[in-house]
Formats: C-alpha cells, structure tokens, sequence
C-alpha cells in the first residue's frame, strides 16, 4: 500500500523530528516543506522578485547551510504570505508526495490543500513556551546572544502571520489527528505519532 502522511504544525512543535521519525519507520521518503519556503525567502532576502525565486528553486538552494537561522524563518514566513509563491512550489510538493514509494510531507498547509487525501493526517502542536524554549535550545550554540523572551516574540509574531494569512493559513484539516508534545519528550513524542499512524492505516484495511 501506498502511503501518503501529512504532518502539519507551528513552528518548533516537533514535527520535524516526528516526520523524520515516522518516515524512517514506515520507509517513506520525507519532505520538510518548510525547507521550500526558507530558501525563497533567503533568495528574496539577497534581492531576487519572489515569484522568480520560487519558480526557479533548485536543489542546490534547498542545501544552503543557512536556512536554520532565526533570520531564514522570518523571511520564510513573509513570502510564505505571498499566494504567487505558494501557487510555485504546489507542483514540486504533489509530485514527491504521489512518488511509488510514498512520502511524509511536513509543513503548515499539508493536510488541508498540498494533500487533502493524505491517508493519515496529523497536527503537531505545543503552547508557545515550549515551542519557544527548544527553538532557543536549538539556535544558541549558533547564535550565542539570543535572548529566549525574543525567540518566544518572534515565534508568537510567525504563529500569528502563518494562521492569519489568506491563503492556506496555518489550521488544522477537519479530520488531522492533534498531537500536543508540550509535556512529551522527543522519544514519547515520537512513539505516539508512530502508534497514530500506524491505527489510521490498520483502520484502512
Ligand atoms: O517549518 P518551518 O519553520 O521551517 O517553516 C518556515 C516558514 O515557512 C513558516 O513560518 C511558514 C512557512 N511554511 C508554510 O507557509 N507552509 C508550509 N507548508 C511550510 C512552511
């Protein structure tokens, strides 16, 4: 069987480490979508048009070392806002998720317009503080002078702008599974994504 699974989220909820994790266990290939959008924004931010940077996206931009940073986030999101951009990297995404061996897609829009059909859906999510506290983890030993009540800021800013947003705001589909990980660790976390998708599938068949 063919297995499609969308894992969709704020920012630093997990869902990168879970989709890893849940691809590794069923064998699926993974895309993190956020990737996509980081390496726009990183164009756009060197002075490229936004539509231009998109449609020309190459895998050699997707392996730019500096798409993990605060900064890369923020211009992700900013162009995220943008329905032309979107509109760009719908094809790309659709075309790994269709591949024969099936895939685990991450990212915000996932479950409700990239793969309305997933066969299991999923919503990562944690109250802002924890999201914030690991993200503050994650970019101190690169950015040392980071100061967490500005990460916490920051987040609550890219929470508001990818749910607000018109096109395909940050929101759960009607039937995505939600998974809070604010009191789980990483292996728990995991362990029940693994054990989600696995009933979702087994009620399939
Ligand atoms: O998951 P991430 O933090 O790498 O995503 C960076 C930004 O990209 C996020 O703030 C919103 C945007 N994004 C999106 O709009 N749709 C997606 N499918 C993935 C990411």
């Amino acid at each position: 069987m063919k297995l499609t699974i969308a894992i969709d989220g704020p920012a630093a909820a997990g869902k990168g480490t879970i989709s890893r994790a849940v691809a590794a266990h069923f064998g699926l290939a993974h895309l993190d979508t956020g990737l996509l959008y980081r390496a726009v924004g990183a164009r756009v931010a060197e002075g490229m048009e936004p539509l231009e940077a998109a449609q020309t996206l190459s895998e050699a931009d997707l392996a730019r070392s500096d798409l993990r940073s605060a900064a890369a986030g923020r211009a992700a999101s900013e162009v995220a806002a943008l329905p032309e951009v979107r509109a760009a990297l719908v094809d790309f995404q659709r075309a790994f998720a269709a591949r024969a061996g099936g895939a685990v897609l991450d990212g915000r829009d996932i479950g409700t317009v990239i793969c309305p059909d997933a066969d299991v859906k999923l919503f990562v999510t944690a109250s802002a503080e924890v999201r914030a506290h690991r993200r503050w983890l994650e970019l101190r030993a690169a950015e040392p002078d980071l100061r967490e009540a500005d990460v916490l800021a920051e987040l609550r800013a890219r929470d508001e702008r990818d749910s607000q947003r018109s096109t395909a705001p940050l929101r759960p589909a009607e039937d995505a599974v939600t998974l809070d990980t604010s009191k789980l660790s990483i292996e728990e976390a995991v362990a029940q994504a693994v054990e989600l998708v696995r009933r979702a599938v087994a009620g399939r068949e």
